[in-house]
């Protein structure tokens, strides 16, 4: 009954994830026996096989340390100075709470200008040096500066004195009995003698309120989150690479929309050789023979994924791509071989995309739109026709190549800039904290019904063909949706 997948995608159609749907198997063990865990690539092991994407609307500290807490991880987008991108990788392993925050340093001796000044932390920290290596003298909170309306004042007139400190490393328990027993309501975590971050009782209650996370979330043998970083592949790209390594990056992708290129393979061979340790991903690939360029190069992980984004106009621009679901099986039926870990990327909007992707071979899936809009993304909350969103765009829309991304799209060469994306807005989507939870646990339904108890057993049962599949019409997509309904709410959980 049904097709092996071997058949169905050497058919000559290219399908992405809405076009094919899995027959069901055989159940023997229960949803919550599903075990997710997985590989981001060789040597970094995953107990939530979700990644959120270097994209500057998507991935800084504070979706990094939230994913880390969630046993996925996050690859801090490129579209900045090499040493802010090093800042967000350190402040997001610099803590064990996956609180919202961006530590923001200032002097007593400077001027707040506006709410901006803050990012999106609560808190000012002063030092005096206004970096974060310098005596710590204080906080301004945002509160304080907000209700005072004293607009160009030094932060030393707004100044408080500094909390009680605990280790960087300490946990929800232990900071909140550290809150109960001082009777503050801040508390400073402290690394190597510098203050790295404040917590507020406010954010320990909101972290409180979420879904159990997973036991300590992504952690590397140094004891910190794990974080990803995205890079280019020019020459000034090793100086960058040398600033993320030095603030702990635990493995680095090069972004490229087409991957196999010369440039991208020397810069594989240069990271394997200055960094044996660190684990380099390529991409995006997303057919056998690109895949397999990158393998003789020596890449830890292969990205999959061509105009498949929400934001893409890849596809229409350039006449180049592939379906997703079609890539992510091709790629990963010749990754495996040199246990290469494959990371789905772009085009997931629902659980069963997800489910598809991770059977179809992948070993973890790439989110962009999906995170966006959630509060640990980055920019502010607007109301857009009564609707409270965030803006999400492309790495190759003109308004993200204007602020540095067009190397992506080899565009940097070319005095004409083409766009390859768009820009938009994501609904308000609240925490991932919370909506991360219930996905897997769809996901580990989906993975029930097809008989697959592990990410290994699906790929186990999809090359032994007894994983079977069908590609749905466009009238079976339909009926799988919902129809027929004059008005209905959608709410999963
Ligand atoms: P989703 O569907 O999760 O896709 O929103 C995120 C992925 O899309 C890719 N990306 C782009 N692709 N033009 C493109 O053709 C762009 O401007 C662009 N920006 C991001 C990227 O692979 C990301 O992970």
């Amino acid at each position: 009954d049904g097709y092996a997948a071997e058949k169905l995608f050497n058919s000559g159609f290219s399908y992405t994830y809405d076009d094919l749907i899995f027959l069901p198997h055989y159940i023997d063990f229960a949803a919550d026996a599903v075990d997710l865990s997985s590989r981001l690539s060789r040597n970094i092991p995953l107990s939530t096989p979700f990644v959120a994407s270097p994209m500057d609307t998507v991935s800084e500290s504070a979706m990094a340390s939230a994913m880390a807490a969630l046993g996925g991880i996050a690859i801090i987008h490129p579209n900045t100075t090499p040493s802010r991108q090093a800042a967000f990788i350190r402040a997001a392993k610099s803590r064990r709470v996956p609180i919202l925050s961006d530590p923001v340093f200032f002097s007593p001796s400077d001027v707040i200008d506006s709410e901006e000044d803050f990012a999106a932390s609560p808190f000012i920290l002063v030092t005096e040096s206004g970096h974060s290596k310098g005596k710590f003298l204080g906080f301004v909170s945002k509160t304080n500066y907000l209700n005072q309306n004293d607009k160009g004042a030094r932060v030393s007139d707004y100044m408080e004195p500094p909390p009680a400190a605990l280790p960087w490393s300490s946990d929800l328990a232990r900071i909140e009995e550290e809150l109960e027993n001082k009777k503050e309501n801040v508390v400073a975590l402290v690394k190597d003698d510098e203050v790295v971050d404040l917590v507020s009782k406010e954010e320990v209650d909101r972290v409180r309120g979420y879904p159990k996370l997973a036991s300590g979330g992504s952690v590397g043998a140094d004891g910190e989150w794990l974080v990803g970083a995205a890079i280019g592949t020019r020459e000034q790209d090793k100086e960058r690479l040398e600033h993320l390594v030095k603030a702990g990056v635990n493995a680095v992708v090069l972004d490229s929309s087409q991957g196999n290129s010369i440039y991208q393979l020397e810069m594989i061979k240069y990271v394997k050789k200055v960094y044996p340790e660190l684990d380099v991903i390529g991409g995006n690939v997303v057919t056998m023979y690109q895949a397999d360029n990158l393998i003789q190069a020596g890449v830890d992980g292969l990205r999959v994924g061509m105009g498949s984004g929400s934001i893409c106009t890849t596809q229409e621009v350039c006449a180049v791509g592939r379906g997703q679901g079609t890539a992510v099986y091709k790629v990963s039926s010749i990754a495996y071989k040199s246990g290469v870990p494959v990371i789905a990327d772009g085009g997931i909007s629902n659980s069963g995309h997800i489910v598809k992707a991770l059977s179809l071979g992948a070993s973890t899936v790439m989110m962009g739109s999906f995170l966006a809009g959630s509060i640990e993304a980055p920019g502010a909350y607007v109301y857009q026709n009564g609707q409270r969103v965030k803006k999400y765009r492309g790495m190759g829309s003109l308004e993200a190549m204007t602020q540095g991304s067009d190397q992506r799209y080899l565009g940097d060469t070319a005095k004409l800039k083409i766009a390859q994306g768009v820009v938009g807005a994501v609904k308000d989507k609240g925490s991932v904290l919370k909506f991360v939870p219930y996905t897997m646990q769809a996901v580990r339904q989906g993975f029930q019904d097809i008989g697959a108890n592990s990410l290994q057993s699906a790929h186990d049962l999809l090359r032994s063909r007894v994983l079977r599949l069908e590609v749905r019409t466009g009238a079976a997509q339909v009926e799988g949706g919902i129809h027929g309904l004059v008005s209905y709410e959608k709410k999963y959980y």
